[in-house]
């Protein structure tokens, strides 16, 4: 007999590697799709949830007959859900709001218990996704949280299993990783295993606009998150299995891109996947093209499958409704509108430099607000009008350092930030600093998009 098994879970794993022939058009390097929704819970979380129930099993943490709890946005729970129906485990979920219904479902199939969470409160609210679970693990007995964002059998997977079997399949020929980051685990696993086989092979994350990597991973400073559309991918909090030290890039991307991409990615290359998908190709393109070589390899991992999305981007309502389905026009990079505007030197402040030297600064250029940097020219935050108005209202002293108040609302972009993600970043960051080699070199602000907008096309309408 070929091909039998004594259970599905001896189905997860060994995935296939398709090439990328069409959305590659124009590249010389080799790209190849990981394509994880060929696991029988549906994606790539098959291999985590194995890993987190075999550990807890064996460290006795989960016993016979006990709940599994976790915080998941479906795909982990969908994996979870499918072990403990093997296994004679209850499960409980917890997913925001934003997930879509098909995953909900999923989960309720397989004889879980669905909670919802509002998806646009802080981390630390009690109503969060992940202080809900933490509640529910307390009131129910005999219960075991999986914890995917905190637990080392997520990245542990992922070194023992899809690394491997990657290196493996590429005879070691692989030069670049690309996968979306979203508890880390996926990079974090695999960039160990790969680094530790050559460290030469780069290993790139996917982030999108709203998530707090990107300028984690440019600056060291956490900055303000904000809400997005993508499933899956981006954090509001740094997991501690999210290892930054496997990375070597983190590329950003933006809701509308990813969702186009997606549609692409099935449209023209067959790959019925889910959102995710097409972040981490949209992402993945942008990487290959500046560093593009024709003796490349790289590998996009792919973590599930179009069925879980069918409501959302797969629906041309949603699409339209949410302004994805017209074409991007394509407006330039911030080099473009750099170098299209009047030139100007950036006065950064340091850290120790005092509220009254500020005040004078701010007044003698002009500006309502300055990039603050450390002594080593690194942005740690940014200082402005507004905040120094509000502490003079209070009465706060005048002679304290700036670098002990510095504000997180801003975002930071590079010279090749498309000017679509700059529109994105723009409704929730008021400016965005333009980061060279950690260090800030300029700042845009709202009108100079707007400028820049209205003198590059007439006809288009900004309002
Ligand atoms: C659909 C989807 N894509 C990507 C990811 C990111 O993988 P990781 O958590 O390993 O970073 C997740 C994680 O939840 C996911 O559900």
């Amino acid at each position: 007999m070929k091909n039998v098994y004594d259970d599905i879970l001896q189905v997860v794993g060994n995935t296939p590697l398709v090439r990328l022939n069409s959305l590659t058009e124009g590249l010389a390097c080799t790209t190849y799709a990981k394509v994880e929704f060929t696991n029988p819970g549906g994606s790539v979380k098959d291999r985590i949830a194995m890993q987190i129930i075999d550990d807890a099993e064996a460290s006795g943490e989960l016993k016979p007959g006990g709940t599994i709890i976790e915080a998941t946005s479906g795909n982990t729970g969908a994996g979870l859900a499918m072990v403990a129906a093997l296994r004679g485990y209850k499960t409980i979920f917890v997913l925001p709001d934003k997930q879509s219904e098909e995953k909900r479902a999923a989960l309720r199939a397989w004889g879980a218990r669905v909670v919802v969470t509002p998806t646009d409160v802080d981390p630390e609210d009690p109503r969060s996704y992940y202080k809900t679970a933490a509640r529910l693990v307390e009131e129910t007995s005999n219960s075991y949280y999986a914890n995917q964002y905190h637990n080392p059998a997520n990245p542990e997977a992922h070194y023992r299993s899809t690394g491997p079997e990657l290196y493996d399949q590429m005879d070691g020929k692989i030069d670049v990783f690309i996968a979306g980051a979203g508890t880390g685990g996926t990079l974090s696993g695999v960039g160990k295993y790969l680094k530790e086989q050559n460290p030469d092979i780069k290993i790139i994350a996917v982030d999108p606009v709203g998530s707090l990597y990107y300028d984690y991973f440019h600056t060291g400073q956490l900055t303000q998150p904000h809400s997005y559309l993508l499933e899956g991918i981006g954090e509001d909090f740094l997991p501690s299995t999210m290892h930054f030290d496997y990375i070597d890039d983190v590329v950003r991307v933006h809701d509308k891109e990813c969702f186009q991409m997606t549609r692409s990615l099935v449209m023209q290359e067959g790959l019925f996947c889910g959102v995710s998908c097409g972040a981490a190709v949209a992402g993945g393109l942008k990487y290959l093209r500046r560093h593009d070589r024709p003796d490349m390899n790289a590998v996009i991992l792919l973590p599930d499958s179009g069925s879980r999305y069918l409501s959302k981007v797969y629906n041309d309502n949603w699409m339209r409704e949410n302004g994805f389905l017209e074409s991007e026009s394509s407006m330039g990079t911030v080099h473009t509108l750099l170098s299209t505007r009047e030139a100007r030197d950036l006065i950064t402040v340091p850290a120790d430099a005092k509220v009254t030297e500020v005040i004078g600064l701010l007044k003698l250029h002009g500006v309502s607000q300055l990039p603050v940097v450390d002594s080593n020219n690194k942005l740690i935050g940014i200082i402005s009008e507004r905040q120094l108005l509000e502490r003079a209202l209070k009465g706060s002293r005048s002679n304290v350092a700036v670098g002990d108040f510095v504000q997180a609302n801003y975002c930071t972009v590079s010279h090749e930030t498309d000017i679509s993600v700059l529109t994105d970043l723009f409704r929730r960051s008021k400016v965005a600093i333009v980061i060279q080699d950690g260090a800030p070199t300029d700042i845009i602000t709202r009108i100079d998009l707007i400028d820049f907008i209205s003198r590059t096309s007439g006809k288009r309408d900004i309002s």
